[in-house]
């Protein structure tokens, strides 16, 4: 009914009326009408048009995709891979205007740091240690994506990475559970807003259900075996995080999960996520991840794919076409229960009401462009980028630069790069727009003299399978003669400067999907010419632009000052140049562990102890040929202040199993100017039911502080904190036993007390 009101609208040119807000709700639907207004279409369906809207296919990645025969045939679902407002309309135009029911169709898209606004990707976000701030960055992409006619995004991606090599780790919130929580909670939050469907937000998509990070070797893809011990103590947390905050979708993950692909893993999609979470939103699988069920061995053929991913849980398949080839017949066969394929469509139908999407299918074309533009948008871009950077060497306070500076040399390849600054990952179609960090420190000193050269590029081996995706000829590589003479022009403007910026690190597509590296150094030639110019005797500061940890073992020894900045988006030249010339104090932490080497990956601070433990005199067998310890420790980060830490008390002594006991903590700003510290609370089970890791997160606050200004901090620590999931019970416990506790400013915090749990 309604469906058709807004067909009659449209087609009396009141479109933008109509989309224009005015009919945006303002609360949400309750869920008794939800549910009546999708039994009454349900009792409506054919079973074609039910798997219709089980099915995702592709818009315009692919050309000879055509949404709109798949529109008029059954239905779809939803259509990915689109970003044309126009195109929007005209497809939604056929999907409520042609066929019988007029159901609306989604637009899902991979909005992962922001839209045409772009913040810092996932890694430095949550480097910033501030869920608010990441929540407000996914609220400003939801509410540009939206505004383009989005209405789904395939984030946030909320996959725990231990591993540096994998190049998904920067998608995600970094190695630690309970950062990663936090973190997805704030972006589900910012997403979504209040409620699915709330004006200017998006249905967000917690990805890849699970155990995604945790691939062999840190190889894309490869197989996952986790105990379920790990599983559920490390890597579900930030899910089931993300369940807590009303997550509306869920993605399945591609991979083996302990011989059972995720996709069709029906402990993982059903006992886990519905039977113990209460997920009440739909799972839809990973890109032709229904069809991945065959490469992967676990399903015989299609039809075999379509049943093991529906009977696991999985709802909505995602453009491989096994659901709308097979599902259909196996239910007409008796394989599928009829009614296990109304609870799936279910799913989807509600989401799809509740996203208001009948009443206000169409987007307003007239208002893209305002939205997109917003200043706000940039304004918050800066910001999140400023919150981001994490100071990782400061000898003899080489940072902050003097804005007195009239002399100076922009060196690398990643300087003047847009697409670099912002990042992996990018919005299907958009065109990069960064303040690059070259055009940042022109902007913060428009009167000095800054000479640029790039030095040799960098490539990677092997190029990446979505550059096959991007049309037009592809620049081809130097040769080792222009190599070279780039090389020497970058070490003389070195030479002629009073001061070096290196801005180096990894590009873009160095990391993200299908971008693992077996070694985390600066690639190509970016370390030989850090030591020419340094050699060179000249104040050198490096920039680290990247997507991942680098084991910049050199650098971090004999270069002076060192920041890293991520891939810090649309704003991120400015946000450096605040931070090098000390507009901003950095007050950025390490969501991950640095390892010396992408051998000894995986590395993280929540490792269990050994028989040779850190400090112990056995302690360096591990490795016979390097130190096995962090180069930089989950949590480290430097501040142009410093903080003093003291009077950490444990409110009792003694705590039962199940109460709660406060731990505070003072923290001064004991240097010259004001800065933020990252307050870290960390917990280790003495003994126990299970061996537990040597350092937990399980609280944090960062603080602004003054110069000579002290706060109180109080964390709370009760059963949520202590307990875990035993592998020698099976189950979630909380042990009575002896707890250190210790306070500070990173991993390695040695402020410390004790803590005792009693029956
Ligand atoms: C990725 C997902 C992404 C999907 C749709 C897949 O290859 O693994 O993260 O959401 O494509 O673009």
């Amino acid at each position: 009914m309604r469906a058709m009101k807004w067909t009659a609208v449209a087609a009396t040119g009141l479109l933008a009326a109509a989309s224009s807000g005015a009919f945006a709700q303002t609360a949400p639907i309750p869920d008794d009408q939800v549910k009546a207004r999708v039994e009454a279409l349900l009792a409506q369906m054919t079973l074609e048009e039910k798997v219709g809207q089980l099915t995702q296919v592709a818009g315009g990645l692919f050309p000879e995709a055509k949404p709109e025969e798949a529109l008029r045939k059954g239905g779809a679902g939803s259509i990915l891979w689109l970003n044309d407002t126009k195109k929007f309309n005209e497809l939604q135009k056929v999907a409520v205007e042609e066929p019988r029911l007029k159901i609306p169709v989604l637009y899902g898209l991979d909005v992962i740091h922001g839209y045409r606004t772009i913040f810092p990707v996932p890694l430095a976000m949550a480097a910033s240690w501030d869920p608010s701030v990441h929540e407000r960055a996914a609220a400003v992409a939801a509410k540009e994506a939206r505004a383009a006619g989005i209405h789904w995004t395939f984030a946030p991606m909320v996959d725990i990475a231990r591993d540096a090599r994998w190049g998904r780790i920067v998608e995600g919130a970094g190695e630690d559970p309970y950062l990663g929580a936090a973190m997805a909670a704030a972006q589900v939050r910012g997403f979504q807003g209040p409620y699915l469907g709330a004006p200017d937000h998006v249905l967000a998509c917690a990805k890849h259900f699970g155990a995604y990070g945790a691939a062999d070797g840190g190889r894309d893809y490869d197989p996952v075996y986790v105990p379920e011990g790990r599983l559920r103590n490390v890597y579900f947390p930030p899910f089931q995080a993300a369940v807590n905050a009303g997550v509306g979708s869920f993605m399945s993950a591609y991979m083996d999960l302990n011989d059972v692909p995720a996709g069709g893993n029906r402990w993982l999609l059903t006992d886990v996520l519905r039977g113990e979470w209460g997920f009440k939103g739909f799972v839809v699988s990973d890109a032709m991840g229904v069809g991945n069920l065959e490469i992967l061995h676990f399903a015989r053929d299609g039809r075999d794919a379509a049943w093991k991913a529906l009977s696991a849980g999985l709802d909505m398949e995602m453009a491989s076409g096994r659901f709308p080839q097979h599902l259909a017949a196996l239910v007409k066969d008796g394989q599928l229960a009829a009614a296990q394929l109304d609870e799936a469509v279910r799913r989807v139908l509600a989401v799809k009401v509740r996203l208001g999407l009948f009443e206000k299918p169409y987007t307003d074309e007239a208002r893209v462009e305002s939205v997109l533009t917003d200043p706000a948008h940039r304004k918050e871009a800066r910001l999140a980028a400023q919150r981001s950077m994490v100071l990782l060497r400061n000898e003899g306070k080489a940072l902050p630069l003097p804005k007195t500076l009239t002399s100076l040399a922009v060196i690398g390849p990643l300087a003047d790069s847009k697409a670099d600054t912002e990042g992996s990952w990018m919005v299907f179609g958009h065109v990069p727009a960064a303040v690059t960090v070259l055009e940042g420190l022109k902007a913060k000193l428009p009167g000095a003299k800054i000479d640029y050269a790039p030095g040799p590029e960098i490539r990677r081996d092997v190029p990446s399978f979505f550059e096959t995706l991007i049309p037009g000829p592809k620049k081809p590589p130097q040769t080792p003669a222009e190599a070279e003479a780039a090389f020497q022009k970058a070490v003389e403007t070195a030479r002629g400067a009073d001061l070096v910026i290196a801005v180096m690190g990894e590009r873009a597509d160095m990391s993200g999907e299908a971008a693992s590296r077996a070694l985390l150094d600066l690639p190509g030639r970016q370390e030989e010419l850090l030591k020419a110019v340094v050699a060179l005797g000249k104040p050198v500061v490096l920039v680290l632009l990247n997507g991942r940890p680098l084991s910049i073992n050199w650098a971090s020894q004999n270069v002076p000052a060192i920041l890293e900045a991520w891939e810090p988006g649309t704003e991120g030249g400015h946000a450096v140049a605040d931070v090098l010339f000390g507009d901003v104090n950095p007050g950025g932490k390490l969501p991950v562990t640095f390892p010396r080497s992408g051998a000894h990956s995986p590395l993280s601070s929540a490792r269990n102890l050994t028989h040779s433990p850190e400090g112990a005199p056995m302690y360096n067998v591990r490795y016979w040929d390097g130190a096995p310890t962090p180069l930089y420790p989950f949590g480290y980060g430097l501040s142009y202040t410093t903080f003093a830490f003291s009077n950490l008390k444990v409110a009792a002594l003694q705590v039962q199993v199940g109460g709660k006991v406060a731990v505070s903590v003072d923290v001064t700003n004991t240097g010259a100017v004001a800065g933020d510290e990252v307050v870290q609370l960390y917990v280790h089970q003495k003994a126990g039911r299970d061996s537990r890791p040597m350092r937990e997160l399980k609280g944090f606050r960062r603080v602004g502080l003054k110069p000579g200004e002290k706060q109180t901090v109080t964390f709370a620590l009760g059963p949520d904190e202590l307990r875990y999931w035993s592998t020698s019970q099976r189950r979630w416990v909380q042990d009575a036993e002896a707890f250190d506790v210790w306070v500070g400013a990173d991993s390695t915090a040695t402020l410390h007390a004790d803590l005792t749990v009693v029956p």
